[in-house]
């Protein structure tokens, strides 16, 4: 099951919007439910939505067209519908073709849509190749460089229904460094000048801390960097900065617990520890190579001496939670086993693989936990099934 405390939600969504006084979007991607969307609204986020599922979801927790942001390098009509009739707040749109399709379903609106032109910095931003967006190689966005930005902003003003009002970029996830950040601000400062938007969203992608010894920087110094580098690159100081962040909000409000099934011992191999859950709830360690630590939240302060792997349930070699984890020198089949800084991206990508239904979400406060998200049950693995 994924845990979360929510009061850590709470308290990081707080961080973002006293970074972000102009305005900052939760990026629904990285963790999304009913109860998470409505906390995220109460504490005064907006919501980045990119697929017609996020935004049904987020309507349902309660959001109004003038909280969402629709994002989607493929929107489709059925998509861009169902925004135009929640009256969405801004779309950010990303080719040619969308504004072909935006132009057509947005035809004698009395109200023009409010859009951003999602640009490709061409800033390299140091992270996973799969969650690399700002360089030239890329599916998302205009590219600077090539001058389609430059065209984009020109088709989009000619079109009535539409509102030019500033642009977007995201140069990736799971960013260190705020050089990086700072480097984008630098390559999009012209463009926001010489097409007088007055908007430029600076997308998500602050990194967070996963194991011993990383560190992030904070929202604020991330913030600090970013609105310093409008200063310095002739940004108007009344252009509304705003910011997307996903992970950094929800990343470590959340453990995921599983309970331990078989302790193998393969003298002068390894140890493997296997759970009852896998890739099929945490598939970043097999996408990205992504690390965690492991604690036996019933000996949390006891010392780590053995190593093992943490596997899952799954048909797959591939299927590991944590390499060579640091584990108590006892552990036993029945034990829970926990690992920290699973709020972003575990629940959301999760899947059925071999059949296996996806784990309950719990928020925790003041003591008590209450289910917001059910564990899926066999049932619902034949709902779908004729
Ligand atoms: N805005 C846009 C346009 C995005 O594409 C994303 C993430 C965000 C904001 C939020 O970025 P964040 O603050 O969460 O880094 N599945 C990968 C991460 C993919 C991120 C996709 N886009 C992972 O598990 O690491």
């Amino acid at each position: 099951m994924f845990i979360y405390d929510e009061v850590h939600l709470r308290s990081r969504c707080n961080e973002a919007v006293t970074a972000w006084p102009n305005g900052v979007a939760y990026a629904t991607k990285a963790f999304l439910c009913k109860e998470m969307a409505r906390l995220a609204l109460e504490e005064g986020m907006s919501l980045d939505v990119s697929t017609a599922g996020e935004m049904h979801v987020a309507v349902a927790a309660g959001a109004t067209g003038p909280d969402l942001v629709l994002h989607g390098n493929n929107k489709s009509d059925a998509e861009i519908d169902a925004a135009i009739d929640h009256g969405v707040g801004r779309v950010v749109v990303d080719s040619f073709d969308e504004i072909d399709r935006l132009q057509r379903l947005s035809h004698g609106l009395p109200d023009p849509i409010s859009v951003l032109i999602r640009v490709t910095p061409g800033v390299e931003a140091h992270t996973h190749e799969f969650v690399t967006t700002g360089v030239e190689d890329t599916k998302f966005g205009f590219s600077l460089q090539s001058g389609a930005a430059a065209e984009a902003a020109a088709r989009l003003r000619a079109v009535p229904s539409l509102e030019l009002v500033g642009a977007h970029a995201h140069i990736g996830s799971q960013v260190f460094r705020v050089d990086s950040f700072e480097r984008a601000v630098a390559m999009l400062a012209p463009f926001v000048v010489e097409h007088r938007l007055a908007e430029l969203c600076v997308g998500g992608g602050l990194g967070v801390a996963y194991v011993t010894g990383e560190s992030a920087p904070t929202m604020s110094e991330w913030a600090d960097a970013v609105s310093a580098a409008c200063v310095e690159n002739g940004v108007p100081q009344a252009t509304r900065i705003t910011a997307e962040p996903g992970r950094s909000i929800v990343a470590a409000a959340a453990i995921t617990v599983y309970r331990v099934g078989t302790v193998k011992s393969l003298p002068g191999v390894r140890d493997f520890v296997s759970v009852d859950g896998g890739m099929s709830d945490n598939p970043r360690p097999v996408l990205y190579g992504s690390g965690y630590e492991a604690f036996l939240p019933q000996r949390t302060t006891h010392e780590r001496p053995r190593a093992a792997d943490v596997v899952g349930k799954h048909c797959e070699s591939g299927d590991f939670i944590v390499k060579n984890a640091s584990l108590p020198e006892e552990i036993s089949v029945g034990d829970f086993l926990a690992t920290p800084v699973t709020g972003a991206y575990g629940h959301t990508m999760a899947s059925n693989y071999n059949k296996v239904p996806r784990p309950e979400v719990l928020f925790v406060r003041d003591g008590r936990a209450r289910v917001v998200v059910k564990r899926e049950t066999l049932d619902d693995l034949l709902r779908l099934d004729l």
